[in-house]
This record gives structure tokens, sequence and C-alpha cells, in this order.
């Protein structure tokens, strides 16, 4: 069992080895072991003390330290667009994608499904799926463009980053902050889901108004790693994303060099299992806001940059309700994954590891089957079980890129759910 320190966002200091972390000082004249310290800035110097968010590492060499980066070009469909143009309207549902021919790394098998925003102006998001099956050996990432949210489907992940190592499984996240350099490593031989990248403000947990002071995700069930560090004087590649592209350098040395660390800037985990669902004890059922674990505010007060959502197992039992996610057309846009196991609105085709885009403005909510199935059912108190799903939602219209339209995963018959709805009988 590896250690963890316990809480979103709270000031933690840690040390791999006694007496590493400098006491009283971020920065003193002399480090103990002469080790170098170094600050990470998660927010602007000057952003309100509520908001600000930066550590100090104390290292065996500064991350300074690297010779210039040139393009990096293993691996094309890992971007920022571009975007397919016009971006259509329709609905879209993907096939979980088959892996590549051959091996490839957490790195190399990132593609870009969608994105939106812009990274140099830090807003929006991209949206990238990977299907690894081989340790990030000597290799290191980390994206300029913005935090890594990953949400694994499928396969266990054990990802070493600069402040530590989290180890997570399918209905556990992790988040790695911009700019931290990290390596995952596959400890079931495989491991494919997707990826968040925030380009915008720091995802938080979301204010609860009148629920209180409980509920929704807990913040102490956030857990963020212990120092951990390796002393390895061997080649290592640095991949970073920067503006959109890939880049890379060597290091002569393990990114892994930091002896100790302090502040609230950090990587984190959250097991998805231990979300207090909040919903209706009457009739009805609340926004799927409701489930939000994560947001990004963009600069419009209740308008998400991304909020991050899921649809966990939980008791159904509104009355005269009909109980499935109902019809709609939203101004946010919808992206949609499958972790595990089925999806109340969809009745079928739509598989773990799977994705569907719904866009501002289109409509969606369940298909026939779901439908007939709801408005025919005994409303007794039902728990929904062996479920999460998630969304992606976000204020800016979501672009899917050509590679993803082009894929053959991508339905073409993905409207033929909302076919055959009879038409309602009107008075005569
Ligand atoms: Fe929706």
């Amino acid at each position: 069992m590896r250690a963890y320190n316990p809480g979103f966002g709270n000031h933690v200091s840690t040390e791999a080895i006694a007496g590493a972390l400098p006491l009283g000082r971020n920065s003193p004249q002399k480090v103990p072991f002469g080790l170098y310290a170094e600050q990470l800035s998660g927010t602007a110097f000057t952003a309100p003390r509520s908001e600000n968010r930066r550590s100090w590492l104390y290292r065996i060499r500064p991350a300074a330290s690297h010779r210039p980066f040139s393009v990096y070009d293993r691996n094309a469909h890992f971007n920022a667009g571009p975007f397919a143009n016009p971006t259509p309207p329709n609905r879209l549902r993907w096939d979980p994608l088959k892996p590549a021919d051959g091996s490839s790394d957490f790195l190399d098998s990132l593609v870009t499904i969608a994105g939106n925003g812009d990274v140099q102006a830090g807003t929006g998001i991209g949206i990238h799926l990977f299907s690894a099956n081989r340790d990030m050996e000597h290799r290191a990432f980390s994206s300029s463009d913005g935090e890594m949210l990953i949400v694994p489907a499928f396969g266990r992940m054990v990802i070493r980053t600069e402040l530590g190592v989290i180890e997570i499984e399918p209905q556990q996240i992790a988040v790695i902050p911009r700019g931290v350099r990290f390596s995952v490593f596959l400890p079931d031989g495989l491991a494919s889901g997707y990826v968040c990248e925030n380009h915008g403000a720091l995802l938080r947990l979301p204010d609860l108004g009148p629920i209180g002071s409980n509920g929704l995700a807990n913040p102490r069930d956030f857990e963020t790693p212990v120092a951990a560090f390796e002393d390895i004087d061997a080649p290592f590649e640095i991949v970073q994303k920067f503006s959109g592209r890939l880049w890379t350098t060597t290091l002569d040395h393990s990114p892994f060099d930091v002896l100790a660390w302090h502040g609230n800037l950090a990587p984190y985990r959250y097991d998805l299992r231990r979300y207090n669902s909040i919903n209706t004890v009457s009739y009805d059922h609340p926004d799927p806001s409701i489930f939000t674990v994560l947001t990004s505010p963009s600069d419009t007060p209740g308008t998400a940059n991304i909020d991050f959502v899921i649809f966990p197992p939980r008791w159904m039992v509104a009355d005269d309700t009909f109980r499935p996610p109902w019809f709609h057309r939203n101004i946010m846009s919808e992206f949609m994954g499958l972790i595990h196991g089925a999806y109340d609105a969809k009745e079928g085709g739509f598989l773990p590891g799977g994705a569907s885009l719904h866009n501002c403005m289109n409509g969606h909510g369940p298909d026939k089957a779901s439908y007939e199935k709801a408005i025919a059912a005994d409303l007794k108190p039902l728990k929904i079980e062996e479920t999460m799903a998630f969304m992606f939602e976000s204020r800016f219209v979501i672009c899917p890129t050509a590679y993803a339209l082009g894929l053959p995963e991508c339905k073409s018959d993905y409207d033929e759910v909302w076919s055959g709805f009879t038409k309602a009988e009107l008075p005569r």
C-alpha cells in the first residue's frame, strides 16, 4: 500500500528522506544535501489567496537543466486540432477504439477526439483517448497546455510524477497539474480510457449551496502522493505538449528526482465510488449538475469551462416521474464516456470505453427502448447498480477532429437511436 496525503488543495509537506525539506524558508541560501529549490506555479503569482496554488520542489538537479526541445514526430494524432471544419452539429457516437497495431505506451497511444477554446489563451479543453500496452520506460511527458484529468476504463495505471507516485484503476481518476512531468506504467499490461486536458482555470470542487457543508465529492477523499524520487543517471526522453504540439528533448538523468516538496499544487487521485450522490426524494430529478465531481469555472459565473460529471450507482425513488435522463437541448456541450456497466438512458450500443458527443442545442435523451421501459415501469424504489458513466460538459462547442470523424469506430447510424418514436395521440 502506498501512502497518500488526504484532502483537496491542502497545504502538504512531504519528504522522502528525513531532513530534505527546508524549514521556515522556501528558498534558503543553502538547501539540505545541496538540493535545488524550485517553485511550481499553477496560478498567477498574484492570484487571490483563496485561488492561489503553488508548490516548492527540492530536487537533485533543476528542471531548467536541459537542451532545446525539437518537434516530436512519433504521434501526430495527439494535438489541439485542427478540428473538423465546418464543425458538424450532428450527434456522434464512437465504439471503443481498437488498440493500435504493435506496442504503444500511454503517450504515443493518445489520440485527440475533440476539443475547444484556445490553448494559448487558456480557455477550453482537449479530449483524448488512450489505449496503451507498454510502459513509459525512461520517458516522461508533461503538458504545458493544461492539467490532465485521466479517466481509465480498463486496466490499472501507476503514474510516477515529479511529486510522487499515484496508482489508479477504473472508477478512479487522477489529475496531473499543468507542467508536471509523469510516466505511466501498466501493471495489467494494458490500459485504456479518456483524458480531459483542461486549458482553463484549475479544476476545483463545486460549491454546495443549500446542500450544506457535506456531499458530492468530499474533500477528504482526494489524495496527493507523498514525495518519492529516483536517482538514475541515464538518458530520459522528455516530451512536452506546448501550444498544441509535441516537443522532445533528452536529459541525462531521471526527471523524478524531487526528494521533498511542500505546497498546495500537486497531482491527486479520487475514487468515484466514494461520490456522495444527492438526488430527489419526491418527484422529478435535479439537473445532472447535481453529479458534478470537479469544475473549472469560466469568466461567466455558473458557466463552466469544463464540468466533470458522473452518473454513479444510486437509488431512484421519484414518484410520478420519468426517471431516466429526459429529452433536452442544452446550451452547454456534452461529451460522454462509460467506465463501467451500462448507462440508464441507452439500452444498448453505448459501450464501456466508447464515447458520445451531443453539442450545443442539439436534442438528445433516452433511446426508444429506454423510453418505453421507463414510462411502463412500476415506480418502486430501484437501485441502479453496475454503472459508472461520466460527462465532460463545456460552455464551448466541442469540436471533433477530422481524425475522429474518420475513424471506423465513429458510428454513422447513431441518429437511429431516436428513430421510431410514435406520434403523440391528441384528443379528437
Ligand atoms: Fe445531455
